[in-house]
């Protein structure tokens, strides 16, 4: 079936139902995509060798992974459409599907707490660490003009040192002195930037302080750059008091058990890592960052909230460090990445963080919603089953009548797909 329309709203109904290349046309337009871009999307295998040879070392191929368009989502008053890049089924539909039960209460609110990374420098064999600690601290204005040497491009777009913290750090091996640059990278993620001005400075902090400088390295938990999202759910549009109240539960079970939060976080990764992959940037290090953020009070704990307002509606949060950029990288140069940035039409570095959350949220509201209902598996086998279906070699309208094979018999083995096909074929 083919639908190709400028949607000027990211509610496309049937949207699963279309071609690729009518997806592809309806996305184009709906983000005013130029044809070098169309075609790029269009190319499923879509780097050079030359390319890939360039971005790695001991490059000998690429691997595939499939890209979705996630609809129905609205972020601080814009339609979004939203790439993401997963091996996963049902992580797309998922976030399509929890967008467009909040759609009509406003969709997604997003704000986020700056676009600031940090860098440490870890000083060893310090006699006096209190003292050193206020030797680093009076060099301020100092320590400024060598890190803002470092990167003038970067202070140009408004970014560059911000301020400088001493930690101390006591460990069986002696108090450590760390210092944290905090350096506003603006659209850059920022790795590089804050890493040079950290090996740049170190020998002179180890020359004020009498101490030796060992390791020079950014910190992934970004806890200077959290992108927040919230929304909220009407209590009817998600089938009643008893689905929000399961959820509740739902929840306070993963803020309660490490056991849980981990699978809990996990999924909304699903959704951010999806988003942060297919825009090039490093999901790394935002998984990095996510799970140290969720262990911050000592308990590793949800990155969601969830409460019943006093309407009796459910409000979700999610706060996390969203370390992604804009410039730099493989967002520079993969030319898929920039083309699926195009589809998202942000302009800063913060704009794609906060979709992001936004898109985590939607993520782990349609995992709790699967969860305290019905479970995930009935979801999840349909999807599966077109996966063994295609493992054992079912193609065009096959796919289908293996799928319903499958489920009819409660069976989702390789086996019972080969052989639903070979019925198939045999009729
Ligand atoms: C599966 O990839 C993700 C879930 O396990 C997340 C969750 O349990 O909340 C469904």
């Amino acid at each position: 079936m083919t639908h190709p329309v400028a949607s000027p709203t990211s509610r496309i109904s049937g949207f699963h139902k279309w071609t690729p290349e009518a997806r592809i046309e309806c996305v184009a337009a709906f983000a005013g995509l130029g044809q070098a871009e169309r075609d790029q999307l269009s190319a499923p295998s879509n780097i050079e060798a030359q390319l890939g040879d360039h971005m790695i070392e001991n490059f000998v191929t690429t691997i595939a992974i499939p890209v979705g368009i996630a609809t129905n989502v609205r972020v601080d008053g814009r339609d979004v459409l939203v790439p993401m890049a997963t091996e996963e089924s049902s992580v797309i539909a998922a976030v399509g599907n929890s967008a467009r039960q909040c759609y009509d209460t406003g969709g997604f609110v997003t704000s986020m707490s700056g676009t600031q990374m940090i860098a440490q420098i870890q000083l060893l064999d310090i006699a006096d660490p209190r003292r050193a600690r206020l030797l680093i601290l009076e060099r301020r204005d100092e320590i400024e003009r060598i890190c803002n040497a470092c990167d003038p491009t970067l202070v140009r777009f408004g970014g560059g040192f911000r301020d400088v913290e001493v930690r101390l750090i006591e460990t069986p091996a002696g108090t450590m002195v760390v210092t944290h640059l905090i350096v506003d990278t603006r659209d850059a993620m920022g790795a590089n930037a804050v890493n040079t001005m950290a090996e740049r400075l170190a020998p002179d902090l180890a020359r004020w302080t009498g101490g030796r400088a060992l390791l020079r390295i950014l910190s992934n938990l970004a806890d200077r750059r959290v992108a927040r999202a919230r929304a909220t759910w009407s209590c009817d549009a998600i089938g009643g008091e008893a689905v929000r109240d399961a959820m509740i539960a739902a929840w306070q079970f993963a803020d309660n058990d490490p056991y849980r939060a981990a699978t809990h976080n996990k999924g909304i990764m699903n959704g951010v890592s999806a988003v942060v992959l297919a825009t090039g940037n490093d999901t790394r290090a935002v998984e990095a960052g996510a799970h140290a953020f969720a262990a911050r009070t000592g308990r590793y704990r949800s990155l969601s909230t969830w409460e019943i307002t006093a309407e009796g509606d459910l409000a979700g949060t999610l706060e996390m460090p969203m370390a992604v950029g804009l410039v730099g990288g493989a967002v520079k140069i993969h030319p898929t990445a920039r083309a699926l940035l195009s589809i998202l039409r942000v302009e800063t570095a913060e704009q794609l963080a906060r979709i992001i959350a936004a898109v985590g949220l939607a993520q782990n509201f349609g995992a709790m919603k699967a969860l305290a209902t019905e479970g995930i598996q009935k979801g999840h086998m349909s999807l599966h089953a077109q996966n063994v279906a295609f493992a054992a070699g079912a193609v065009g309208e096959e796919v289908d009548a293996v799928v319903r094979a499958l489920i009819e018999s409660k069976s989702f083995s390789e086996e019972a797909a080969s052989a639903a096909l070979a019925r198939l074929r045999s009729h």
